[in-house]
């Protein structure tokens, strides 16, 4: 037999496919390039303290879109570009479990809730209850009163305290979630449910810093005598583990009591409890276990997206005047904005995408770790690497967004001479079967406020001697980074704005 062109290719395929069978990926791929590191300890020294997605991005200018360093013989690969993303999105399967953190995920107790929990049967069940709860724009109609009703009580408070933005905000979020969770409606001033949950986050936030805990990267100390020097973290641990276990207990048991009394309120829990003499324990222990991942997911994100707008707004008045002229517009000054005007108001939609985009509540997102050896963007990705996907770069690439530092709703939209630019919620809400299971809870709630509050009130800069101060965009470090403080006046619109948040009966 004669090699034609077309069977000397089909040999060479099949040849290709067999050497590509015996052969691991390890063979075939190098680890993606990036800045040398020493012997044994690797790259530790060169990461940053704070602000990494700053560094990062840096790394990736000069290293490309895909990276990688190591600590402690690790590889961590770090991701600056969306289309690399993609393929991990792609292979979810492969990439979509999570790092195993001793202090704040074992010994503190988060590893038990979805947004630490290893990828497994476990996972899934979380996964599908928050899915049927919240996972689509269908599921979410339900939950829009509760949002509409907790938006209003924020204009409420907002117009009393406008000085108080933080603390409103928070329980503008804390109040949707514990009421679609638990069915608890939070009080005004301090809400005991509420300070349970925000205690125990914070200890999460402080056991999950990277390098802080050495116990995360010697987990064996866990084991030693106590009394020995360097292991207070153990006497930490005990502690903000009582925290967690409080957050997933107390808020349960309200529920529960309620309902033995017959006065529960419709919730993630109550339904899922109906049949509760039906549940095997484990059922009703994946049940209280998702619903405190609700709030813990769900409550810092959505304000730091919150404080953003209002810092947008102090910023860019003429953003905030043509968002106003769109809601006089369409809407008139009789009633408020509701969750179904949203299709006719493409401009307040451009300004939530805007917000998403210019200030990355995640800005390096969650950390996955490969589950199985594989090849991404040509590179080998080892087993068990850590995969950070810096969601800041993709969300201020200046190829894809120009101008990225400015914050411009117009680049949402799209007109007969240019098409909108990609729609940020493809990037922040993260990637593979990992991607933010609230997402459509976050975007809902984020319009409610920004249309309810550009519709009554006016954002400004502050005064002080007779000088506006303008604030800084800057970020706090974290896996949820915040805008820092900054100061605003928020003042009603006119008289009719303040008769229409006062009228709304609670
Ligand atoms: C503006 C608001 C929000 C942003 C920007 C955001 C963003 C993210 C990101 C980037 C991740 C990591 C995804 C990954 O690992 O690839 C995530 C995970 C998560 N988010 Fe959100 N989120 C927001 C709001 C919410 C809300 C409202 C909830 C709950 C109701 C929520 C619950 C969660 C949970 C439980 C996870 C962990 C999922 C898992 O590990 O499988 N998030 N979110």
């Amino acid at each position: 037999m004669s090699l034609t062109p077309f069977n000397y290719a089909v040999a060479a395929a099949g040849g290709l496919l067999l050497l590509q069978w015996c052969l691991k990926p390890k063979q075939l791929a190098p680890l993606p390039p990036g800045p040398a590191g020493l012997p044994i300890v690797g790259n530790v020294a060169d990461m940053p303290a704070t602000r990494e997605w700053i560094t990062f991005a840096e790394w990736g200018r000069k290293w490309g879109g895909i990276l990688s360093v190591t600590l402690l013989g690790r590889p961590m690969i770090i991701v600056n570009s969306a289309q690399i993303m993609s393929e991990l999105d792609k292979q979810g399967a492969v990439y979509s479990d999570r790092p195993r953190l001793e202090m704040g995920g074992e010994l503190v107790g988060y590893s038990q809730t979805l947004v630490l929990i290893s990828y497994g049967a476990r996972f899934r069940t979380y996964r599908k209850y928050f899915s049927r709860h919240f996972g689509s724009p269908l599921a979410m109609e339900r939950h829009v009163p509760t949002v509409e009703y907790e938006t209003r009580r924020f204009l409420k408070r907002t117009l009393a305290n406008p000085e108080n933005l933080m603390i409103n905000l928070r329980k503008l979020a804390g109040g949707i979630i514990m009421q679609l969770t638990y069915g608890y409606e939070v009080q005004d001033g301090d809400d005991p449910f509420v300070t349970l949950i925000e205690n125990a986050n914070d200890n999460f936030s402080a056991a999950t810093v990277p390098g802080a805990f050495v116990v995360d990267f010697f987990p064996s100390l866990r084991n030693l005598p106590e009394w020995l020097p360097g292991m207070g973290f153990m006497a930490l641990a005990r502690k903000w583990a009582l925290a967690t276990s409080n957050m997933i207990e107390i808020p349960f048991n309200y529920t529960k009591q309620q309902m033995a009394a017959g006065i529960a309120r419709p919730s993630f829990l109550s339904e899922n409890l109906e049949n509760e003499k039906n549940l095997a324990a484990e059922e009703i222990d994946d049940i209280k276990l998702a619903a405190s991942s609700m709030y813990g997911g769900g409550a810092d994100t959505t304000v730091s997206a919150e404080y953003a707008f209002f810092l947008a707004m102090v910023l860019n008045p003429d953003a905030q005047k043509k968002a106003q002229a769109e809601i006089d517009a369409v809407i008139g000054n009789d009633r408020l904005p509701t969750l179904a005007d949203r299709p006719d108001l493409p401009y307040i939609n451009a300004i939530v995408s805007e917000v998403l985009r210019w200030n990355s509540v995640a800005p390096t997102g969650v950390p996955h770790t490969a589950m199985e050896d594989g090849i991404i963007g040509g590179y080998l990705i080892p087993k068990n690497s850590i995969i950070i996907a810096n969601l800041w770069n993709m969300l201020h690439d200046p190829e894809v967004y120009p101008d990225p530092f400015k914050f411009d709703p117009e680049r949402h939209i799209d007109t007969p001479e240019k098409p909108a630019q990609q729609n940020p919620r493809n990037v922040c809400f993260g990637y593979g079967r990992r991607i933010c299971p609230g997402m459509h809870l976050a975007e809902t709630s984020l319009f409610s406020v920004i249309v309810s509050s550009l519709a009554v009130l006016n954002v400004a800069k502050v005064v002080e001697n007779g000088v506006e101060i303008t604030p800084a965009h800057e970020n706090t470090s974290g896996i949820i980074s915040f805008p820092e403080p900054f100061k605003c006046t928020i003042t009603p619109r006119s008289e009719k704005a303040i008769s229409l948040i006062n009228e709304e009966q609670f």
